[in-house]
């Protein structure tokens, strides 16, 4: 067992909550906060994960569940549980190649990884570090013709799926970056950097390693024609400039031969627009509460965009997903798989390619254990008769709401 192993390791470490734990521990204050916060008070934050204890489950008691099937197909990608690791921006701010870590860990647990735009590592390098589904999220920072040479390049390092970030037209206000001047973190400017010393000191591993790696200073993949890589101070201005809209999904069916998701859809409308102009699937998302506070906790959005889709295309979901039994609750409810955020970072920052492999350990065996207890053999079987949800997530949806 490696020392990362044993860092994670039972029963220091059991649930993804003992991984925040670790993970606060090794982090500075600035870094730890951009991955734990959400923008403005949090509500949405908080939300995600505590909808999910609204939802009850209907077991079928007495029931004989020999082997547990998990598998899942997901546009085309075959995935060993109906997970995948959801983009994070800036991750090796976490780990030293945060980016090439945590997909090793997806390949070796056999599910997918999704890469962010916002990446400190070539995509090419995050390909070759899995032989899993390999899926890149775009912004479109940089521009158009930026974002074409990545998906070039993405093609040929074996991404398949694309998924189109619709809710991130600016930085949410994250009260917890401004406090901490994360935005000084990550600028250019060397001197002002020096307020963060204390805190950096008082977490020798993480500097080192932090140092070793060489710190992150561009973005590889967003490379802005005739300038190069995008310096990582520009990413935030250049967010608030590019936002994303309909138009640019027309465009991208054209730029990407492949299945588009959007990511970050919330309402029926959205979610019906999406597949007018092509998509092959939603993602019901709000950004892990980091973007619009005050919008509805992602399980509770669920079974409005279920309606909508009616069907016809995949719907996924992302937003507090913390045990197993949270991923059976949006199966139940309808979505194919999850992606999984802040479950895998803490994970990844508590003790990098171990900590994340830890994290997906943790959520694999619990979704097991609940699958026995529920008296389902396999995710296909999952279905809305396991689940109770209240009465008042049956109503009418919004656009009716206004007019009764
Ligand atoms: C980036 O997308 C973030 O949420 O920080």
């Amino acid at each position: 067992m490696t020392r990362q192993e044993r860092r994670v390791a039972s029963p220091r470490v059991v649930n993804i909550g003992d991984l925040r734990r670790l993970a606060e521990l090794r982090l500075p204050r600035a870094v730890f906060d951009y991955v734990d916060g959400g923008a403005q008070g949090e509500v949405t934050l908080r939300e995600n994960t505590r909808a999910f204890e609204d939802v009850t489950f209907r077991p079928r008691n007495a029931v004989a569940v020999s082997g547990c099937n998990l598998r899942t197909k997901v546009l085309g990608s075959e995935l060993s549980m109906p997970v995948l690791l959801a983009p994070i921006g800036f991750s090796r701010m976490l780990f030293p190649q945060g980016e090439v870590t945590a997909a090793r860990a997806a390949g070796k647990a056999d599910i997918g990884f999704t890469l962010t735009t916002i990446s400190g590592s070539p995509l090419e390098k995050v390909g070759e570090a899995t032989q899993g589904p390999r899926w890149y999220q775009l912004y479109l920072v940089g521009g158009r013709e930026c974002a074409e040479a990545a998906l070039e390049r993405a093609k040929k390092a074996g991404f398949t799926v694309l998924a189109m970030t619709i809710d991130t037209g600016t930085f949410g206000m994250r009260e917890r970056d401004v406090r901490n001047g994360a935005g000084v973190l990550l600028g250019s400017n060397r001197l002002a950097k020096m307020r963060f010393l204390p805190q950096l000191l008082a977490h020798p591993g993480w500097l080192a390693g932090f140092l070793r790696d060489g710190g992150m200073l561009e973005l590889p993949n967003v490379i802005v024609p005739g300038r190069g890589p995008m310096p990582l101070a520009e990413t935030q201005a250049s967010l608030a400039r590019s936002v994303v809209t309909w138009d640019d999904l027309k465009w991208l069916r054209k730029a990407w031969p492949g299945p588009i998701v959007v990511k970050g859809v919330l309402i029926g409308d959205d979610a019906r627009r999406a597949l007018d102009e092509g998509a092959a699937g939603v993602v019901v998302s709000n950004h892990g509460g980091r973007q619009l506070d005050g919008v509805a906790a992602s399980l509770r959005a669920l079974p409005e965009i279920v309606k909508a889709v009616g069907g016809r295309a995949e719907i996924l979901m992302d937003g507090g997903i913390r045990r197993g039994s949270d991923i059976v609750k949006a199966i139940c409810l309808g979505a194919r798989a999850v992606l999984v955020g802040r479950a895998y970072a803490y994970g990844l920052g508590a003790a990098g390619e171990a900590g994340v492999a830890r994290a997906l350990e943790i959520l694999r065996t619990d979704l097991v254990s609940t699958m026995a207890l529920l008296g389902c053999e396999s995710i296909a079987g999952l279905n809305r008769s396991y689940v109770d949800v209240p009465a008042s997530w049956a109503t009418l949806p919004a656009e009716s709401r206004a007019l009764a």
